[in-house]
């Protein structure tokens, strides 16, 4: 796994835990946060932001991302990803948000996320083994 230790990955999970306080889903109330640690250090969260036409809902790790980048430009990578709920259930990242992710994540970044019996850490290429890739060069 990449360059993120255990400790450090189980404080990303806690800062998941505190965005997931901003969750707006008054739909689910399934109340969700990330937090993606970034290889140039910085920290950054995302909760989930429901909407009534439900699709247009954007899950916790999206909207991460998508801050991300708005932040720290197109260059950044990720290199530890952490996935947390206040309502003490499973929620690995759905297939959507690996993809999203896949864009700018180390294949050995770990990603902790909540699991059946407490928390599970994989590695990105474990959770997306075989992400859309497009090489027409
Ligand atoms: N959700 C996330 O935020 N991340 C996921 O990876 C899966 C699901 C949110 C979307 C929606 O607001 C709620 O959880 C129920 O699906």
């Amino acid at each position: 796994m990449a360059n993120v230790s255990q400790p450090e990955l189980e404080k990303l999970h806690d800062v998941a835990q505190q965005a997931a306080e901003n969750s707006y889903s008054p739909y689910s109330e399934f109340r969700v946060g990330a937090a993606l640690r970034l290889t140039n250090g910085e920290t950054v969260t995302g909760t989930n932001v429901e909407n009534v036409s439900y699709g247009l809902t954007i899950c916790a790790e999206r909207a991460a991302v998508v801050r991300a980048v708005s932040q720290f430009g197109p260059k950044i990578r990720i290199a530890a990803a952490a996935v947390a709920n206040l309502n003490g259930k499973p929620s690995p990242p759905c297939g959507a948000c690996r993809q999203v992710l896949a864009e700018f994540t180390e294949p050995d970044a770990p990603v902790i996320f909540p699991a059946a019996d407490g928390t599970r850490t994989m590695t990105f290429s474990e959770l997306l083994p075989l992400g859309c890739e497009m090489k027409l060069k």
